[in-house]
């Protein structure tokens, strides 16, 4: 184990948009390092879960910001590695927040700024040692700009909607390529051009293209990444 004081705790940030193996990686990461996980696009999900559920409209900024506060949700270890279930007001969530209409009602929740500094210190909670990996769009340039590591992951939009309709297909879930293509598209569009924290690499980010690479590929390419990064890691 690495013995460093609390402010030194590592922090590997992996951001980008979706469909560019964020959520592989980051479980990779988890399971190797055996670090605490961050997966902040779970947040943003539940909330418009915790939203819709209370009928609060997408427009209702300063009903949205409280809840957002006011959050009861829990990430419970479900398992071996980086198993871990969502629950939200004490109901396990974790399968009902990954459909596609769960990730578009969060990008429409998360261009809220009120919304965003009332997830911040939740999200900061998470950075305890050892270590921390932290998922999403804005882990390395507004979350964790301190991060050891930042790593923003991207591929063509193309390859990423075939990923996620083959996803989607192992889970037993019909859907189409061309759906798929232009929701992506839209998701893409509304999370990197909004005002508050925009889906883009951070400045010291290195960026790796998944678009040609399969998964051991990127694993192999990501390891090296950190085995440089934090010698101590071997
Ligand atoms: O990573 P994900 O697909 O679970 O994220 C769902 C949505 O949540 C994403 O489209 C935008 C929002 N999000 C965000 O704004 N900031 C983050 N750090 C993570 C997710």
């Amino acid at each position: 184990m690495i013995n460093v004081s609390e402010s030194e705790v590592p922090i590997i940030t992996v951001d980008g948009p979706s469909g560019t193996g964020k959520g592989t990686i980051c479980s990779y990461l988890t399971d190797w390092l055996q670090w605490n996980f961050l997966d902040s696009g779970a947040l943003y999900r539940v909330l418009a879960l915790a939203a819709k559920n209370r009928g609060i409209n997408n427009d209702d900024e300063v009903a949205l910001a409280t809840l957002a506060e006011n959050l009861n949700v829990e990430f419970r270890i479900a398992g071996a590695g980086s198993l871990v279930n969502v629950v939200l007001d004490d109901k396990v969530v974790t399968d009902d927040i990954r459909t596609e209409e769960a990730g578009n009602a969060a990008s429409l929740v998360a261009p809220i700024i009120a919304v965003r500094e009332a997830l911040l210190s939740r999200q900061k909670a998470f950075h305890k040692a050892p270590g921390l990996v932290a998922d999403g769009r804005d882990m390395g340039t507004v979350v964790f700009p301190q991060a050891t590591l930042k790593i923003y992951l991207t591929a063509s939009a193309e390859e990423r909607a075939k990923r996620r309709l083959k996803q989607l297909m192992d889970k037993g879930i019909s859907a189409n390529l061309r759906d798929l293509s232009a929701d992506i598209a839209e998701r893409d569009e509304r999370d990197s051009t909004r005002a508050a924290s925009p889906l883009k690499p951070a400045e010291d980010a290195v960026i790796v293209d998944t678009s040609s690479l399969g998964i051991d590929a990127v694993v192999e390419k990501i390891s090296d990444l950190v085995k440089k990064r934090i010698p101590e890691i071997k």
